[in-house]
């Protein structure tokens, strides 16, 4: 398996599934930044391998991107940051009706608007090369609208699901490739704020019989940048264990 290009670009990259993807480009001689507003994840990594960089950034505000990403466009752009709240400052479960319009605009910014401007950074350089590859990390939550999951990220996720269409099939006669991938349920902190029995009762409707780990997404978002995946634009990759089969 050949993965082109030189350099990597990982947002929400310190996070539990984002590391994974640093750890795993930066093995196949990648040279990899992992974009996040908390970067302490990503330092001991990063000591341990010099491919690796760490760059703090809050996606969710565009002059911050502007400001911080200019000098580090990419010929592989993982758009991954994403949040999902699920409770209020008072523990209560956020409720369509309860949410207010910064929580919607928070998530909006965080999961969508992330991947318009990191994608704008990284374009004029795939563009120049006429190599690029693209994977946006949606959720299994825009086609069954979400076990825990609030109104706002589910929506969010949707969003991502057309992004990635429309960009595929604009960036494809440059030779820049856009796809999704949809993860199930995967144990990282993101999904820690939801009580264990929860995710546990998840099990008994996954087909494969656990919940999924970092590796099976990292493994899914190499093989769509690498020459295998060449005729591969505008899909969405279902990886979660068969919890969602649907059409
Ligand atoms: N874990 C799951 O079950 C699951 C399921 C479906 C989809 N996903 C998606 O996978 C992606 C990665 O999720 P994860 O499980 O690794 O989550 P995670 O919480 O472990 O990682 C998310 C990372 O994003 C960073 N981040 C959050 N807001 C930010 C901001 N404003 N600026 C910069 N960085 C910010 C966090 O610091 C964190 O390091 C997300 O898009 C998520 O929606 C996860």
């Amino acid at each position: 398996m050949e993965i082109g290009g030189k350099s990597v670009m990982i947002t929400g990259g310190c996070g539990g599934i984002g590391l994974e993807m640093g750890r795993l480009f930066a093995e196949a001689g990648k040279d990899v930044v992992l974009v996040d507003a908390n970067i302490e994840p990503g330092a001991a990594l990063a000591r341990d391998n010099k491919r690796i960089k760490c760059v703090r950034c809050d996606l969710s505000s565009a002059s911050d991107i502007e400001q911080t990403l200019g000098g580090h466009a990419a010929d592989i752009l993982i758009n991954n940051v994403g949040i999902s709240p699920k409770f209020d400052a008072d523990g209560n479960r956020i409720r369509t009706w309860t949410m207010t319009i910064d929580q919607w605009n928070t998530v909006m910014a965080t999961n969508v608007t992330s991947f318009f401007l990191c994608t704008k950074v990284c374009l004029p350089r795939m563009m120049d090369r006429k190599f690029g590859r693209i994977v946006n990390i949606a959720s299994y939550a825009a086609r069954i609208g979400g076990y825990q999951a609030a109104v706002h990220y589910t929506t969010s996720k949707a969003a991502v699901l057309g992004f990635t269409k429309s960009l595929a099939r604009e960036m494809a006669p440059y030779g820049i490739l856009v796809n999704a991938i949809n993860p199930g349920r995967i144990e990282t902190p993101m999904t820690r704020d939801v009580p264990k029995e929860l995710s546990e009762a998840l099990i008994p409707q996954i087909p494969a019989g656990r919940l999924g780990v970092p590796k099976d997404i990292a493994n899914v978002a190499l093989f769509l940048c690498s020459d295998l995946a060449d005729y591969m634009t505008g899909t969405a990759v279902e990886v979660n264990g068969g919890l969602y089969v649907g059409p």
